[in-house]
């Protein structure tokens, strides 16, 4: 059989979503274990591909915390190359962020303990290796952390794991016949690495039984740089619950959802009607030149949702999910502009260094922020040319303006990556001290930030 016959007769071909297993930290001494190793991920039948991930070939375990504990995690290598843990949206000090400072050497175990003190959350851990964080990525190393805590808890929200509560790592790869490929050259480098097939936990094409209720949806965009745009295809709507640093105040009842490389969401959805949907996204559009968010017609499946057994009694989604101690505008003391550029004549000649912010590529041995412990900043950030996703590690901040008007809807609640297309004010606040080791902030675009889209700050 031919490639072409051979795509033919696999294309239709739905598999069972997969669900990464789940590691409770309280169920293992608060002490988890992680390898880093190479693999072969069958993502077709009978199709091998070289892989790599947490304690298995393609991606990692789900691990659960609760807040309050401190919960060793041991990482050890076996990739034949450094690589490095980090822990995005997770509120630790420099020193454990696990970022392009602290590789970890084929053979060595690395074994922060992480001091879990902020709400429940949905976030994740990925590879953030020196010029390699991308292909890393791209791989297979990323995997779900999961934040919880009392109120959270109280809330009576969806939390079966896999059942009610399930995680969803959004990715796009590219595969030839049947066999992941990496994308090389100057496009892949200016748009980021984009595939041909999307890929939900490690699954093509794949469906998922889920109870007749209410359902909440663990939502990671995963992907190296494609942007999603999440819609169901028979049109309803569903509840936005947290953004990337835990629960809103209120839910916000939506019919679309953008969510771009690195931003996380938590949504419910009502399946008490038995009726199959399908998440769908629009093609990619962000990324263009033309800064067009606007997708395309055509919409792509992610995941097909098939509701099973007897529907159950409703359940209501609480007036009040959280509340937060509000920061003010007047509290920053400081204000300071972050320009994400391109320097497409850099770029044309082949040459690395032709990303950075406010025109510098990252240079580890610079520090390019002195930042006070526990104080309020107001960042402007803003993009050059495409639209960025903007990432800032240690901290929490919220959306003041977009475009200098009112922020969006989804811009909302406290946040580690936003969006950049229009000029953002974000609000600040650093809690967390990063002395001997700087936090990133960075393009979540993998490629840009590998690029030198990316810089470093000191807090303390
Ligand atoms: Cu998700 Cu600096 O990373
Ligand atoms: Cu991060
Ligand atoms: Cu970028």
């Amino acid at each position: 059989m031919g490639p072409f016959a051979w795509r033919q007769a696999i294309a239709n071909e739905p598999s069972e979503l997969k669900i990464p297993e789940l590691i409770d930290a309280r169920n293992h001494g608060q002490s988890i274990s992680l390898k880093a190793q190479p693999g072969k991920t069958s993502f077709y039948p009978g199709r091998e591909s070289e892989t790599l991930g947490y304690n298995g070939s393609y991606l990692g375990p789900t691990l659960r915390v609760h807040r309050g504990d401190d919960v060793e995690v041991a990482v050890s290598n076996t990739l034949g190359e450094d690589t490095t843990v980090h822990w995005h949206g997770l509120l630790i000090p420099g020193e454990l962020d696990g970022g392009p400072h602290q590789p970890i050497a084929n053979g060595a175990t690395w074994r922060p303990v992480l001091p879990i003190r902020q709400p429940a959350a949905t976030l994740w851990y990925h590879s953030h290796a020196y010029g390699r964080t991308a292909e890393q990525v791209y791989a297979g190393l990323a995997g779900l952390m999961i934040v919880t805590d009392d109120e959270e808890k109280a809330l009576g929200l969806p939390s079966e794991y896999g059942i009610d509560d399930i995680p969803l790592v959004l990715q796009d790869r590219q595969f030839e016949d049947g066999v992941l490929t990496i994308p090389q050259g100057m496009m892949t480098m200016m748009h980021g690495r984009q595939g041909n097939t999307l890929v939900v936990n490690g699954t093509v094409n794949p469906f998922a039984r889920v109870p007749r209720r209410l359902v909440r949806l663990r939502l990671l965009n995963g992907a190296n740089a494609r942007f999603f745009n999440l819609s169901f295809s028979d049109g309803r709507s569903f509840h936005w619950v947290a953004s990337e640093a835990g629960l809103l105040e209120n839910s916000v009842e939506l019919r679309s959802l953008h969510l771009a490389p690195g931003e996380r969401a938590e949504i419910l959805v009502d399946f008490s009607d038995g009726r199959p949907t399908t998440l769908e996204t629009g093609q990619n559009s962000s990324t263009s030149m033309m800064r067009s968010r606007s997708a395309g017609a055509e919409k792509e499946a992610v995941v097909r949702f098939e509701p099973q057994g007897a529907e159950a009694s409703p359940i209501q989604i609480p007036e009040q999910l959280s509340s937060h101690a509000h920061l003010e505008a007047s509290q920053a003391i400081r204000r300071r502009h972050f320009e994400m550029t391109m320097d497409m004549r850099q770029m044309m000649s082949g040459r690395s260094g032709s990303f950075g912010i406010n025109g510098r590529s990252f240079d580890r041995g610079r520090i390019d922020q002195r930042i006070g412990l526990g104080d309020v900043e107001i960042w402007e950030v803003s993009s050059a040319m495409m639209v960025h996703p903007f990432h800032i590690h240690g901290v929490h901040f919220t959306v003041l303006s977009r475009n200098g008007s009112l922020p969006d809807v989804r811009d909302q609640g406290l946040r580690d990556t936003i969006v950049v297309q229009e000029p953002v004010e974000l609000l600040v606040k650093f809690t967390q001290p990063a002395e001997t080791l700087p936090f990133m902030y960075h393009c979540h675009i993998l490629e840009h930030e590998d690029n030198g889209m990316m810089g470093q700050f000191s807090v303390s």
